[in-house]
């Protein structure tokens, strides 16, 4: 096996399309994919299973589709990566697609529509706030916000969503802003208490919420003011006691759908009712006249839309994807794991054995993003291509990682670069004395990349090499480069404490550096800007380490064409190659 056979493997499971539903309407269900060389939304006609390519080129954010309108809504990034968004519509059933209201790009990071209104949440330069667009395009600022919080809903009364709206990092409260009284009010159920994501049926908002010691669906009914635990008629929900919801709504009807996680798997829920469909993971889900439409995916076999009737409870698969057999059997087993950290903690992690790996063997221990995300049993491009060619993943969902609750995931506030640090550390030695990994690697894009570098710098002499996409290099600096909504996030992250800000970066360490690195970067980055990358850069290479670094032109935080996707792991791959294997 040559370099031009791993990158032909890693050019197959690049281009393996990825799939997201967002919702019915007009006889169509409307999706998102990567099958035609960017993230793009399709729809699909639901009697002739005829696709149609709505946009082109890439999208950012795409809302919920009304029933009631025939067009989808999406933001794009009008900035070459910068990630100052505009509001777009087009109709689903084909066109031309037109720009909804004029304004200056913002990053806008929460959207919702009504079939007639746009109501999103956006951060420019200086504030984060909630605006609003009318059918004629007119353009509106609602409410100054300026805390972290996104829109997640609205209806012909209210626009509802939620955030850190008493600018407490360790809780979460629900906003309702009344078009009736024009009024933005703040609700929690309990002070301190986190709550998230209300969706909208008339005046009842069901969210989640942590008040009952674990994450719980709840319903508020915004008029009479009565807080009530969402009930199902069916008790699979209940006996599956989910961990987190990865999402949920209501039918038509007014019953509730819901998907549940536990142990980074997921099933889907109708009144508590349990659909049955593969073991993995089931992301998004709509709902659509006695159907369900879901994509499920795991580690090992990528995204497919299944259809399944509500009556008959049958389902099949509407859009299918298939990996290339001689790929497929590159792939070993993939399972979750728990070990101990350095405290006793318990970290929940996936393992993604290959099988053209001995054992041990070549291991990469895979740093996700976020902090507030996780590897679960779901398809992931990069875990993908590294067993393909040839590395076991170990991928620690570390203290802060999203998917155990809320304690779980709190860990890291006040602490990050700390205890998270530490679990990651954990998981080499955890994989080395299982026997799973011979030398190991530490690989990441984003908080993974950060976490990468500043294991490699803390921990010198226990990695092989690292594989930085994306990093945090100096939280100083980068919060003066940052915009309205990224210098809270990193006051939210080290909950203020900004004295730990140099401790906790990469750059205080490049000197202890001593093994290969491979930097990638995007160059117009705007949540992790390159700037302090290019200074961790002149570092290395006046203290004569080996590195390489790659700037991938024009693109930003965010990957959204398959191409940049393999920009952003060519050179990784490459790189493993000759200082891992
Ligand atoms: P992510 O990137 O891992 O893709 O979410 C990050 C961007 C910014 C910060 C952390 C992670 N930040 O703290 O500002």
């Amino acid at each position: 096996m040559g370099l031009v056979d791993d990158i032909r493997i890693l050019e197959a499971i690049v281009k393996t399309p990825t799939y997201r539903v967002y919702g019915v309407t007009s006889g169509r269900l409307i999706y998102r994919s990567t099958s035609e060389g960017a993230s793009d939304i399709w729809s699909i006609d639901l009697r002739t299973l005829e696709k149609t390519r709505l946009t082109i080129g890439g999208v950012h954010g795409v809302a919920v589709p009304s029933e009631k309108s025939p067009l989808v809504i999406y933001t794009r990034d009008v900035t070459r990566g910068r990630e100052q968004h505009q509001v777009f519509a087009i109709d689903c059933r084909g066109g031309e697609e037109r720009k909804l209201a004029d304004f200056t790009p913002m990053r806008i990071f929460g959207m919702a529509f009504d079939g007639k209104r746009v109501a999103f949440t956006a951060a420019s330069e200086k504030e984060i706030a909630l605006y609003l667009v009318k059918p004629d395009g007119s353009f509106e600022k609602l409410y100054s916000i300026n805390t972290i919080a996104s829109v997640s809903d609205l209806n012909e009364k209210y626009i509802v969503g939620s955030g850190m709206l008493r600018r407490n990092p360790l809780s979460s409260e629900l906003f309702i802003y009344s078009f009736e009284t024009g009024e933005f009010t703040v609700y929690t159920p309990r002070n301190g208490s986190i709550n998230k994501y209300p969706k909208l049926s008339d005046s009842r908002m069901l969210f989640e919420t942590n008040i009952w010691g674990r994450n719980r669906l709840a319903i508020y009914d915004i008029e009479e003011e009565k807080l009530s635990e969402a009930k199902f008629s069916e008790k699979d929900y209940d006996n599956y006691n989910p961990l987190a919801h990865v999402d949920y709504g209501w039918t038509k009807d007014s019953k509730i759908w819901t998907i549940g996680s536990r142990d980074g798997r997921s099933r889907v829920f109708l009144d508590g009712k349990w659909i049955s469909l593969p073991a993995g993971f089931v992301s998004s889900v709509a709902l659509h006249d006695e159907k369900l439409y879901a994509t499920h995916s795991s580690l090992m076999t990528p995204y497919r839309v299944f259809e399944v009737d509500l009556e008959k409870l049958e389902s099949r698969v509407i859009i299918d994807n298939r990996l290339p057999e001689n790929i497929e059997r590159r792939f070993g087993k993939a399972y979750f794991i728990k070990y101990k950290s350095f405290d006793g903690l318990e970290i929940p992690a996936y393992v993604a054995e290959s099988n053209i790996a001995s054992k041990p063997g070549p291991t990469i221990v895979y740093v996700h993003g976020g902090p507030w995300a996780e590897v679960a049993d779901y398809w992931s491009v990069m875990i993908a291509s590294l067993v393909a060619l040839g590395y076991h993943v170990v991928a620690p969902n570390f203290r802060g990682s999203t998917g155990y609750g809320e304690e779980f995931r709190l860990m890291d506030i006040g602490d990050p670069g700390g205890g998270d640090l530490e679990d990651v550390v954990h998981a080499r030695k955890w994989a080395v004395e299982l026997g799973i990994a011979s030398k190991v690697a530490i690989m990441g894009y984003s908080y993974g990349g950060y976490m990468t570098l500043l294991a490699t710098g803390r921990y010198p002499d226990i990695w092989q090499c690292g594989v930085a996409g994306a990093s945090v290099i100096d939280w100083e600096e980068m919060y003066g480069l940052s915009d309205a909504l990224f210098k809270q996030f990193i006051d939210v992250l080290f909950a203020g404490r900004r004295e730990l800000w140099k401790e906790r970066s990469p750059i205080t360490y490049v000197e202890n550096v001593n093994v290969p690195l491979c930097i990638i970067h995007p160059q117009n980055d705007s949540r992790t800007p390159l700037k302090p990358v290019l200074k961790y850069i002149s570092k290395l290479l006046k203290l004569g380490r080996t590195f390489e670094a790659h700037i991938v032109p024009d693109i930003g935080h965010a990957i959204v064409t398959v191409e940049d996707m393999f920009k952003i792991l060519l050179p990784a791959i490459i790189f493993l190659r000759k200082y891992l294997k």
